[in-house]
Parts: structure tokens; C-alpha cells; sequence
């Protein structure tokens, strides 16, 4: 795998955009940071200094904008589950108003693709105003949030060029893997000795390597379901939620079609109100503590007349669901059930022919507040 050491090398090359250049990029991606992070006898390479202050937080503060702090919802599964430490996730520019009570050890993470993101920057400098530690995980070494954190942590994922971001996605879930993994593993968790992060990776590069192979059909399902609808939803459960929201960003940003991700059990709340005949719901199943709670929620829709596609998981599929994602850790599914979101995006706004990489009123790094 081939990391485009500049931007100015970052070329289509045989690539009509760079978005899906970038979302075939993955399970290279997924490769690279077990190269860089994990040496061949299994032992992460994340400076201990670093790790041991993180196990010394009480609670972690994951703090992020966008697509980032999508990232950061599954990086609070990881952190929870394999380290035990309370993590809580923030949208940068809700925090910098109104921060919540602070733990008396603290830990400050910043998810950012681009580093130079002003929301989360503003949070920065008020963390290190208040003298707490932080570390910043992203794509740009020497970006602004790289150079202002205690600590730094690189995705070695090459120029991400299109505005959707797509590779800085999985990779700062996969980092956040690692980091977990060896954090736990200090603090001798069975969970975290258990965890076999670099062979569970090594799953998923191949896993989205036949997911991004199989392209052909997701962009059949985007002709068939999306290409003229107004309006959409991705529905899910716990770790599935966090992916639909995801998902919806995406096919919002470069297709314009009003998407929301919504949880399932939530949508008899009100939300139903807005299903109508041929209104696309999306259910993602990857979880089997919620996949038949998913799945009646997807009666209750299809009831009002909605066309529902489901991706679930090769062990919790039924017949008729029309993505099948192959099987790999249950902490790691999001890496592979966002990828046909990200193609559906993708070719539903090439149906719509817009220009994928260059959405309309948006930029890749927001560097204003
Ligand atoms: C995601 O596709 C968007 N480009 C946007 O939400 C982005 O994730 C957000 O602006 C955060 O950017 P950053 O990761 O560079 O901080």
C-alpha cells in the first residue's frame, strides 16, 4: 500500500474522484497502522508515557467535529469496553459553551482529520489553559491540533482530498483500537489481553477489500432506492447507531438528500410521523444483542410503506437482506458496515450529478468557528 507521502502526489490517477479513491483506500489503511503500531511480535508501539497517563484519567473526554466525532462515538465503545475508564464524547463546538463538570483526572482527545478544525481548536486551547493533559489523533503531522497537544498520534493515511471524509473514519477507529487494546493490556483487562488487535484488523482490511470488490451492487441498490428520493434514514442500535449517523452525514453531504440517523427504538417517539410509501430506511445489523429489535422496528416501518435495505452482519442475516457484511470483531463492525454507506453516498450523488468531492457550501477543513 502505497501512502501518498504530499498532497501534490495525491493524484486520481485512474479514479473519477478522489472519494472513491479514498473509500477503496481503506483496507490499505487498515494495514498501514498495524505496519506502523504494532511490531511483529504483537506489542504496540504507542510511547508508554503516554498510555500510562491515559490509565491514570478517571474520565476520558473525546472531543471532535463532524465525521470526527462520529469516530469518537465507537472510540467510546473501545475506550469503555477494553480499558473500563468513563468515556464521554463532545460535538467541539457544543463543549466550548458549556463544559461539563470535569473529572479530577481528566484526559482530553482530539479526533481531527485535518488538525486545523477551529471548533475543536477552541477546546484545545482552553484544555491546555486549564492545564490538562490531551492527545490529538490525525491525518496532518504538524497541523495545529498535532503541535498543541501534550500528546500526538498520526492515521498514516495518505491525503485525505475529497470533503467526505471516508479513510480518516476507519482509520481513527482503528487507532483508537490500538490505543485502547494497549492501554487495557497495562492494566492487565482480560478484555484488552484478549483482543488480538492486529489479527482482528488484519479481518477487517480483508473484509472491506471484498466490500469495496463488490461495489457494482451498492450502486444498483442507490439507482434502485435513492437516486430520486427527497428524503432518507439510517436506523440502528447502540454500536449501530453510532454507525447510522455516520452513514447519514455522508449521503447528506455530497447528495443532499435530507438523511437523518436515527436510533430504531426511538423512532415510535414521533419520528414514524415522517414515514411515507417508498421513504428509504436503511437498518444496519451488526449487533446481536439488538438484531431482532432492529428487525421489528423495520416491521413497524415497512407497515407505512417504506422501502427498507438492511446490511447486516453474515451471522445475523436473514433472507432478502440485500448487504451481507462478512464477520469480524464485534467492537470493529462499524468498519466494515459503514463502507457500502459510503459507496451508496457516493453513487447516488453521482446519479444526481453532483460533483462528489466538492460539495456545495461546504470545505474539507472548517478553520472558522
Ligand atoms: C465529514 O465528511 C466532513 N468533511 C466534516 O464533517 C469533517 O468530518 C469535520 O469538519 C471535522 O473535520 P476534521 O476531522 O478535519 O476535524
Amino acid at each position: 500500500f502505497h501512502v501518498d507521502t504530499d498532497a501534490s502526489e495525491a493524484e486520481k490517477g485512474a479514479y473519477p474522484y478522489y472519494m472513491l479513491k479514498e473509500i477503496d483506500e481503506q483496507p490499505g489503511v487498515m494495514r498501514n497502522l498495524i505496519e506502523h503500531y504494532i511490531a511483529e511480535d504483537g506489542s504496540i508501539k504507542i510511547d508508554e508515557e503516554l498510555l500510562k497517563r491515559l490509565n491514570q484519567a478517571q474520565r476520558l473526554y473525546i472531543v471532535a467535529a463532524g465525521t470526527s466525532y462520529h469516530a469518537g462515538l465507537v472510540g467510546k465503545e473501545l475506550f469503555e469496553r477494553l480499558t473500563n475508564i468513563p468515556t464521554e464524547v463532545h460535538v467541539a463546538s457544543e463543549f466550548a459553551y458549556n463544559p461539563p463538570l470535569l473529572a479530577e483526572h481528566p484526559f482530553f482527545i482530539f479526533l481531527t482529520q485535518s488538525g486545523e478544525t477551529a471548533d475543536s481548536r477552541q477546546v484545545l486551547s482552553q484544555v491546555n489553559e486549564w492545564g490538562y493533559p490531551s492527545l490529538t489523533i490525525t491525518n496532518v503531522a504538524n497541523s495545529t491540533l498535532s503541535r498543541e497537544a501534550t500528546y500526538t498520534l498520526l492515521l498514516y493515511a495518505g491525503p485525505e482530498i475529497a470533503v467526505a471524509s471516508t479513510k480518516a473514519y476507519t482509520g481513527q477507529i482503528a487507532l483508537e483500537a490500538i490505543l485502547a487494546k494497549a492501554m487495557g493490556e497495562l492494566k492487565n483487562i482480560d478484555k484488552a489481553e484478549n483482543f488480538n488487535v492486529a489479527k482482528e484488523l488484519t479481518f477487517v482490511a480483508n473484509g472491506m477489500q471484498a466490500l469495496v470488490d463488490g461495489k457494482s451492487e451498492i450502486k444498483e441498490i442507490a439507482e434502485d432506492v435513492l437516486a430520486t428520493t427527497r428524503n432518507a434514514f439510517y436506523i440502528g442500535r447502540s454500536i449501530d447507531y453510532d454507525i447510522a449517523q455516520e452513514a447519514a452525514l455522508k449521503l447528506k453531504e455530497v447528495s443532499y438528500v435530507q438523511t437523518e440517523g436515527f436510533a430504531s427504538g426511538e423512532l415510535k417517539h414521533g419520528t414514524i410521523a415522517l414515514i411515507e410509501k417508498d421513504t428509504p430506511v436503511i437498518a444496519i445489523i451488526t449487533d446481536e444483542k439488538t438484531a431482532k429489535h432492529t428487525r421489528s422496528n423495520t416491521q413497524e416501518v415497512l407497515a407505512r410503506g417504506a422501502r427498507v435495505i438492511y446490511i447486516a452482519s453474515r451471522q445475523l442475516a436473514v433472507a432478502g437482506d440485500q448487504i451481507i457484511l462478512p464477520e469480524v470483531h464485534p467492537l470493529l463492525t462499524p468498519l466494515l458496515a459503514i463502507i457500502p454507506c459510503q459507496l451508496l453516498a457516493y453513487y447516488t450523488s453521482l446519479q444526481r450529478g453532483y460533483d462528489v468531492d466538492k460539495p456545495r457550501n461546504l470545505a474539507k477543513s472548517v478553520t472558522v468557528e
